[in-house]
């Protein structure tokens, strides 16, 4: 009809123009390309064409107000270009010009909170100003927690570059497993927030420190929360220790009236307006929208302008960029930029970390799929868009059990991410979720871990340190006393604590080891209970594989492959089937062949094969060594398989009694509470299943997940109660 055809005139007279002048003006992406059909394996048809893409809000209510004006952002980030060396990069950053005020304060306050910005500098700027002011002139050091070891390790890299010394010797980091420091010559260290709450335990008044920065304190996670509680008490024998508390711009007079008023310095930051677009209908599949929606970027707005896209962990981030790719190389590529995809998770290995900082290559769009770690620990230059499903990966625990569910993010997060757009210049974000639901589903703020996990560990820890009174423990958000004897009754249950609450040798142990208790508690049973012992070599390689276990093979390998290269072992279990990977990898000189062959990551297992040593030299430290070789003569060394799996079974049950799924009529159920679960189909479990007749009635498992169901991953099997009563009286009794 006529009125179709003019608005249709309209549309292409518009489309043509918005690309040129109002490019940043003009909020709905509409594609100038010819409609694009590209169909992935799953047989999903992902449609690029201007009447069927995903429609966003196309209102412009919805900003994210610039923190600064604009043209001063912008004549500043035009003075970043322009100065080249690292050097002069970092008097750009916004904290810089208050350096001295900064320091000043810091040298009149014990306590000093400092809010500012993402991206302004406070994490790589402040601790240097600190070692420039003499903080560490007197041998002790400058030290930075972070929540996550990617964010440690990039950063301190980072730092040893701007300060121009060599990583690990004046600057380095400690994250578990890998401690790049040097005694006596690293002033300034990064570390994770588990790491440091550590070394309470070898030093309570952490002595070797003139200076601690929580970072990221409004992350609020466990470690760090415990962390200002503990600091908190000694800080008055330490008049000399200065404590600085940065966070992004979230609940910072919290943490003021936690530290007895202290005062807030507030770094004014800089960011571009950042236009905000919802869907107009919830989407259902959040992966394809969110592909839908990197590519009518990517036909329609112009470079440079990167991309970064809030995903909820690796396995999600990698099934991402395979489908990415595979749709890439199905495209016309003469019409379109080139599209890089880079990942960045928690378990990046190092080497392909510093991938996500290089500057993109002319006429190349970057594509950032990360999870949240993106939305405050690492800021990433040249993002221009970001597309927001609104989802985080969190721990949660409930009625005993513990696990890993992907809930939606609270708005305070949201925005921090939509934030991540406006730093290069007007930016867009693109939340796959309706605006109905930012307001009305939502929760303002994030959830506190220590309000929602468990709290075995934190509790022996305080009670090794001595601090008895847990429900006087100083704490930010205070756990729910059900929470706080729940853990005690727990830790008694697995031996940490004996019938008057005091720690055990056990208990012991299971704080010392670097790794979580519940892995110590493994080790500990297979040189120590009487039922399990003989076996230690076999268990520490296990618990090192397990660390690593989700990045051992390639990345999409199936199970069809796999059986062709494990053959019988894929009967067997995961942890059986990766004791004798590493067995193998050994007897073969620990070659990268061989990993190449059996479609190994041979990265991977030098992580895994530098976790085990770590753990060998507590087990010499703890003569745990010398009680095994005293075990293996009483034995008579060269047990049969069987009976080593037998008691492998049975350390891991003293580990993990309750992460036990039985066979129920409905399939298969938690062991302590009705909840069905399923066997991951990575898992050899999953591929045995399909195979045998008759399933085994209980299943071990190493962790919990709920995505599309409860699934269980790294898994073995076992048929008898009675290794349940034997290994675990006082929960089976
Ligand atoms: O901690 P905050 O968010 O305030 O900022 P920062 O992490 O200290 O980052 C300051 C600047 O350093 C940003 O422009 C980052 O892009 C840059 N940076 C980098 O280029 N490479 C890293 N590995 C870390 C930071
Ligand atoms: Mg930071």
């Amino acid at each position: 009809s006529k009125k179709q055809l003019l608005t249709a005139k309209l549309r292409n007279k518009t489309d043509r123009v918005n690309w040129e002048e109002e490019q940043m003006k003009k909020s709905v992406i509409k594609a100038d390309a010819d409609e694009i059909k590209v169909k992935d394996s799953d047989n999903y048809e992902f449609v690029f064409d201007p009447e069927s893409m995903i429609d966003f809000t196309d209102d412009t209510t919805d900003i994210l107000e610039p923190v600064e004006d604009g043209r001063l952002a912008e004549a500043l980030e035009e003075q970043i270009n322009k100065m080249k060396s690292i050097k002069e990069t970092r008097k750009s950053l916004p904290v810089y010009q208050y350096r001295q005020e900064i320091l000043d304060s810091i040298r009149q306050h014990q306590i000093l909170i400092v809010v500012g910005e993402t991206g302004s500098g406070k994490t790589t700027q402040l601790p240097q100003f600190l070692v420039e002011d003499g903080y560490t002139n007197d041998g002790k050091c400058v030290v930075c927690t972070q929540p996550r070891r990617v964010a440690a390790t990039s950063i301190a890299s980072r730092v040893a570059d701007e300060m121009d010394v060599i990583l690990g010797k004046e600057v380095g980091y400690n994250i578990r497993f890998d401690d790049r420091t040097t005694p006596d010559k690293t002033i300034l260290k990064y570390t994770t927030d588990g790491m440091l709450l550590r070394e309470f335990l070898n030093d309570p008044q952490l002595s070797s420190y003139s200076a601690i920065m929580i970072d990221e304190a409004h992350e609020r996670t466990l470690s760090t929360d415990i962390l200002l509680g503990l600091l908190r008490g000694i800080l008055q024998d330490r008049k000399d220790l200065r404590l600085i508390i940065s966070s992004a711009t979230m609940n910072a007079t919290k943490f003021s009236k936690f530290f007895f008023d202290c005062p807030i310095f507030n770094v004014p930051g800089r960011r571009f307006p950042v236009d905000i677009h919802y869907t107009l209908q919830p989407e259902g599949n959040y992966i394809n929208a969110a592909i839908t929606t990197i590519f009518q970027i990517h036909t329609t707005q112009k470079l440079p302008g990167d991309i970064l896209v809030f995903l909820t962990g690796q396995e999600e981030i990698e099934s991402m960029q395979t489908k990415l790719l595979e749709i890439l190389s199905k495209l016309d590529n003469t019409k379109f930029p080139d599209l890089l995809v880079v990942p960045i998770y928690a378990n990046l290995p190092q080497e392909q970390q510093s991938k996500i900082f290089e500057p993109t290559p002319k006429n190349c769009r970057k594509v950032v799929l990360a999870t949240n770690i993106a939305e405050t620990s690492l800021t990433i230059d040249g993002i221009k868009f970001v597309v927001d499903p609104g989802f985080v990966k969190e721990q949660s625990y409930s009625g005993g059990v513990s696990k890993l569910v992907t809930v939606p993010c609270s708005r305070a997060s949201v925005d921090q991410r939509a934030g991540r757009a406006g730093r290069l210049g007007p930016g867009k974000c693109f939340r796959l979720f309706t605006k109905w639901s930012y307001y009305n589903e939502l929760e303002k703020v994030p959830k506190p871990e220590i309000l929602r996990t468990k709290l075995n560990q934190v509790v022996l820890l305080l009670l090794s340190l001595g601090i008895n009174d847990l429900l006087h423990f100083p704490m930010l958000d205070k756990p729910k006393t059900i929470q706080l004897s729940e853990a005690l009754e727990n830790l008694y249950a697995i031996g940490a604590l004996n019938s008057r609450g005091a720690i055990t040798k056990v208990g012991q142990v299971m704080c010392d080891f670097p790794c979580d208790p519940e892995y110590a508690k493994v080790i500990y049973s297979s040189v120590f209970e009487e039922s399990c012992n003989g076996v230690l070599p076999e268990i520490v390689t296990i618990v090192s594989m397990l660390q690593e276990s989700n990045s051992i093979f390639v990345p999409g390998l199936n199970s069809e492959e796999k059986t062709k290269l494990f053959g019988s072992l894929m009967q067997s279990s995961d942890h059986m089937l990766y004791l004798w990977i590493y067995e193998q990898w050994e007897e073969n000189g620990y070659s990268r062949r061989w990993c190449q062959d059996f479609k190994l990551q041979h990265k991977t297992m030098k992580r895994v094969l530098r976790i085990r040593q770590q753990l060998w030299k507590y087990c010499r430290k703890q003569d745990f060594l010398l009680k095994h070789d005293q075990n293996l003569t009483q034995l008579k060394e060269n047990m049969p398989r069987s009976v080593i799996e037998a008691k492998i079974i049975k350390c891991f049950i003293s580990g993990f009694p309750t992460n036990i799924a039985k066979l129920s009529k409905q399939g298969y159920t938690n062991i302590k509470q009705d909840l069905s679960v399923s066997v991951h189909p990575s898992s050899v479990i999953f591929n045995r299943m399909k195979q045998e007749g008759k399933p085994m009635k209980y299943i071990l498992y190493q962790s919990l997940m709920l995505t599309s169901k409860e699934f269980i991953r790294d898994c073995i099997t076992f048929d008898k109660y009675e290794w349940l009563t034997e290994t675990m009286p006082h929960i089976y009794k």
